[in-house]
């Protein structure tokens, strides 16, 4: 590099996909203060970079790092409030409470990203997911200025979802609090999970064994990140499981795994694109970087090489597919910055 030449940062470097062009400016904010102060109408906020697939083609406007950091403990008879700046990591978050001996989020570990984006896509996994546990989040309202606490029950969780996610753009994390059991003990309320442990569905076991057992299968799916096995390089789950009537599931065919939803039934993605013909490790081009995990067909992983538009161009042709084989529409999971 010449000396006086600008460090280009990329979208690649900055997230678990690797791939994403370079980057006009990039502004890493540690307090809320400067947060606030950075956001800039063409500024896009960037998290842990877990969720989110951005174009290969240069980004013009200001990308601000949110790097706040701060967990505050406030017990509340046996229960404990916990309120963590948006900018924590979410894993060492919920390793510490687990080791205080707090149940709550324990079934939530080894999960990429920032706490900060937990509550936007109402993160979920193995029987537990941020709408339990969420007591506020505390956001900047793009559109007033002001900072506001949003209480739980206005926050609009859903599978994946919130009134965070559906308003994109308006409103920015800075805080959630959540509000944790005091016990160490904690309930398998997923079956993959509860078999795992030896245990029956609703029973209970120790936080740090929950937490243990999820880290074990998340690994084994190749959703916990691992800088040496490129067939963790994903945005975790690609698309969302649909959510779709019981006249449409009933066409389905019954091996299907499905879930009662508020809205209708929730089918499998997993299933529907291994049964659409797109094994694990599946490539549109044998050239190609861009791969369906070798381990979980819900993964697309950058082998090395991938551009996002190889990572977009397989999602596509994994949505025709499980469309033409049964009739279903995919939806992307994580966030594309055009
Ligand atoms: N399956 C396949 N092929 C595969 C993997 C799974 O056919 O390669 C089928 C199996 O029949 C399996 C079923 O899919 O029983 C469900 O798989 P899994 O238990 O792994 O759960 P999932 O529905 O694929 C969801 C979340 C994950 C979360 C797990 C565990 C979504 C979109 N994904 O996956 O969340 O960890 O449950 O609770 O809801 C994420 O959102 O990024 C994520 C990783």
């Amino acid at each position: 590099r010449a000396a006086g030449t600008p460090v280009v940062t990329t979208f690649a470097e900055l997230t678990t996909t690797r791939v994403g062009g370079p980057i006009a400016e990039v502004v890493t904010a540690s307090t809320d203060d400067e947060v606030i102060a950075a956001l800039t109408a063409d500024a896009v906020v960037l998290g842990g970079g877990s969720n989110v697939i951005a174009a290969d083609t240069p980004f013009t406007g200001r990308v601000v790092r949110i790097a706040t950091t701060g967990i505050e403990v406030q017990r509340d008879g046996d229960r404990v409030l916990v309120e963590a700046a948006a900018g924590e990591p979410w894993d060492d978050l919920v390793a510490f409470t687990v080791e205080q001996g707090w149940s709550g989020i324990d079934a939530l570990a080894g999960i990429p990203g920032l706490v900060g984006a937990t509550p936007i896509q109402n993160v979920g996994a193995y029987g537990q997911d941020m709408s339990q546990v969420i007591a506020s989040v505390r956001a900047l309202d793009r559109a007033s200025g002001a900072v506001v606490d949003v209480p739980a029950v206005d926050c609009g969780f859903g599978y994946r979802t919130s009134t965070f996610k559906r308003e994109p753009g308006r409103w920015i994390v800075l805080g959630v609090t959540l509000r944790l059991s005091r016990t160490d003990v904690g309930e398998a309320r997923y079956s993959e999970l509860a078999r795992h442990l030896e245990i029956g569905v609703g029973d209970s076991a120790p936080v740090g064994a929950i937490r243990n057992a999820v880290l074990e299968l998340r690994r084994a799916k190749g959703m916990v990140l691992d800088e040496t096995d490129r067939d963790t390089w994903s945005a975790g789950s690609f698309f969302t499981n649909p959510v779709v009537s019981e006249d449409d599931a009933a066409i389905v065919p019954g091996a299907c795994p499905r879930y009662p939803a508020d809205t209708g039934v929730k089918l499998s993605a997993a299933w529907l694109i291994e049964h659409s013909g797109v094994a694990k490790g599946f490539r549109l081009d044998p050239a190609s970087g861009a791969a369906i995990s070798g381990k979980h067909t819900l993964a697309l992983v950058n082998t090395g090489s991938a551009r996002a538009r190889d990572l977009l161009a397989l999602a596509d042709a994994v949505r025709e597919r499980v469309h033409t084989a049964f009739g279903i529409d995919l939806q992307i999971e994580p966030t594309v910055v055009a």
